[in-house]
C-alpha cells in the first residue's frame, strides 16, 4: 500500500516537474519572439526594463493585466505603471495577443532565469574581473537587480549572437568599386533578417530572409559590402510606392551600447542610410518630375518666364529643377537654397548620415562624409557602405578594437518604408589586426 502511495507521489512530483518545465519551455518561446527585442533578463535595461526578478517586485495579476494591455493600466492611474512608463520616455510598451496560460508560461520561464546563480549573471559576472576599482564600484551587483528600472550603462557590453571580423586594408576605400581585390579574400558572414514587428507602422510580411556581410577597414573609416537577394529593384517614389533602402548603425561609443532600435534617451545612434531613389540620382542625374512624367503639362510658371522659348519650343514644363537651382531657388526650392542635405538636387553619394536617440528622433547630421554606391543584377543588391569613424566629430562612431553593428533594410517593392522594414539587431564587429 504505501509502496503505491509511494509511486503515486512519485508520478505526481514527476507530472509536476515535467508540466513546470513545460510551461517554462513554452514561455521561453513566446518571450523570445515577443519580448526579447525589448527585454533582457539580467542583462540589463533594453528598450524596456531587465525583468529579472520582476515576479518578485509585482504581483502576478498585475503583471498579467500589464503584460496584456500595458496602456490600459497606465491609463486607469496605476502610479507603478505610470511610472515605468514616464521613465521610458513614455514609449508604450504594446498590447501582446496572448493568452493568460500563455502569459503565465512566460512568468514561469522568468521566474526560472530569475532563479539564484543563473548562468548568465555568473558569466557576466566572471568576464569582466580585471576592471578598475572605481568602475567596478558603479557595476550593477546581483544584490541591485530587484531595485525597479534601475538602469546601469556604463560599460554595458552584452556579447551579441553574431560576430563579424573586420580585416584592415591599406588602400582608399572606394565605395564603387564594388568587386574590390580584398573583398574577395574575406569570407561572408550570413544574417538572417527579422520583420520589424515593434513599433508602427510595422512589417507584417518578410520579403527577404537574409544578407551577407563582409568588413574592412582603415584608420577612421569602416566600410561593409552587402548583398541581398530581392527580385523588384525599387528606385522611385510616388503615391505608395517606395524604393528599396538599407541602412547601419553603430553606437557612438562602446561605453554604452544604447537598444539596437534607433538608439534611446543618452545613448544616441550614428545611422549610415542608403537610398536605391538617391543611388539612380547619382547614376543618371537628378530624376526631375519630367522624367518620370514625360507627358507632363504646365500652363504657367509664376516668376520663371525668363526661361521660356517658344522659338526654341521651350514651355513651362520643360523647365527643370537644375535650371533654377542657380537662380531661383530662394523661392521656388527653399529646401535646396537653405541647404537642406535632403533636398540636394545633386549629390556625390546616395547616402545620408544621421543620428538618432529613441523613435521619432532621427536627424541629419550637419556633416556628410559617409560614402555609398550599389548595383542591382540579376535580382540582387551588392552595396559597398563607407562609415566615417573615430574622426572626433562627435555625432559620428567611436571605438577602438570593437564596437556593435545593426542593420536595417527595406524592401520598397513590398512597401517598406520607415519602421515597415527589416532588422538585425546589433552584431559583434571585432577589428582584426
Ligand atoms: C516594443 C518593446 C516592448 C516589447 C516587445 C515588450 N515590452 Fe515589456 N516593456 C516595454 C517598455 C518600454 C516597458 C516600460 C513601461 C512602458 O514604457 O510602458 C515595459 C515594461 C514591462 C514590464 C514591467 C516591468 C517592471 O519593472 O515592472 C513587464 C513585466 C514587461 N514589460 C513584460 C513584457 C513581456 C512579457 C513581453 C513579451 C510578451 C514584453 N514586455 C514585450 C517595452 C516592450
Amino acid at each position: 500500500m504505501n509502496r503505491i502511495l509511494f509511486l503515486v507521489l512519485i508520478a505526481v512530483t514527476l507530472q509536476l516537474q515535467s508540466v513546470y518545465a513545460q510551461n517554462a519551455a513554452a514561455g521561453e518561446k513566446t518571450f523570445k519572439a515577443t519580448c526579447n527585442a525589448c527585454h533582457s533578463i539580467g542583462k540589463g535595461k533594453i528598450v524596456g526594463p531587465d525583468l529579472l526578478n520582476v515576479n518578485k517586485r509585482r504581483t502576478e495579476k498585475w503583471l498579467i493585466s500589464f503584460i496584456r494591455s500595458s496602456q490600459t493600466v497606465v491609463k486607469s492611474g496605476d502610479p507603478v505603471a505610470v511610472k515605468l512608463f514616464n521613465d521610458h520616455n513614455k514609449i508604450p510598451m504594446p498590447d501582446q495577443k496572448l493568452t493568460d496560460v500563455q502569459i503565465k508560461d512566460v512568468l514561469a520561464y522568468i521566474k526560472s532565469k530569475s532563479a539564484p546563480a543563473t548562468p548568465a549573471k555568473a558569466t557576466a559576472a566572471t568576464k569582466k574581473p580585471a576592471i578598475t576599482p572605481p568602475s567596478t564600484a558603479t557595476k550593477p551587483s546581483a544584490k541591485t537587480t530587484n531595485k525597479p528600472t534601475v538602469v546601469k550603462q556604463d560599460d554595458e557590453w552584452i556579447d551579441a549572437e553574431y560576430k563579424l571580423k573586420s580585416y584592415p586594408v591599406q588602400q582608399e576605400l572606394n565605395p564603387k568599386d564594388l568587386n574590390a581585390a580584398f573583398w574577395s579574400k574575406i569570407e561572408a558572414l550570413k544574417l538572417p533578417v527579422s520583420p520589424q514587428t515593434l513599433a508602427y507602422p510595422t512589417l507584417q510580411m518578410p520579403s527577404i530572409d537574409y544578407l551577407t556581410v563582409k568588413s574592412v577597414y582603415r584608420p577612421m573609416e569602416v566600410a561593409f559590402l552587402i548583398e541581398w537577394n530581392d527580385s523588384s529593384k525599387s528606385n522611385e517614389v510616388d503615391v505608395v510606392k517606395f524604393c528599396d533602402q538599407f541602412a547601419v548603425e553603430f553606437p557612438l561609443n562602446t561605453k554604452v551600447i544604447p537598444s539596437y532600435m534607433m538608439g534611446n534617451k543618452d545613448g544616441m545612434v550614428h545611422i549610415v542610410h542608403w537610398k536605391a531613389i538617391w543611388q539612380e540620382d547619382c547614376e543618371k542625374g537628378f530624376q526631375d518630375v519630367q522624367v518620370k512624367y514625360p507627358n507632363m503639362w504646365v500652363d504657367v510658371y509664376p516668376g520663371l518666364e525668363s526661361y521660356l522659348d517658344r522659338s526654341k519650343r521651350v514651355y513651362a514644363q520643360d523647365i527643370t529643377s537644375e535650371m533654377i537651382v542657380e537662380t531661383h531657388a530662394t523661392g521656388n526650392m527653399p529646401g535646396t537654397y537653405s541647404h537642406n542635405p535632403m533636398s540636394q538636387i545633386k549629390r556625390k553619394y546616395p547616402v545620408e548620415e544621421a543620428n538618432a536617440e529613441g523613435f521619432g528622433t532621427l536627424a541629419t547630421q550637419e556633416t556628410q562624409q559617409a560614402k555609398a554606391w550599389a548595383e542591382w543584377k540579376d535580382g540582387k543588391w551588392k552595396l559597398c557602405v563607407v562609415v566615417p569613424v573615430n574622426t572626433g566629430n562627435r555625432y559620428k562612431a567611436t571605438f577602438t578594437d570593437r564596437t556593435k553593428v545593426a542593420f536595417a533594410l527595406w524592401d520598397g517593392g513590398f512597401q517598406n518604408i520607415g519602421g515597415r522594414k527589416h532588422f538585425i539587431p546589433w552584431v559583434d564587429l571585432f577589428f582584426q589586426k
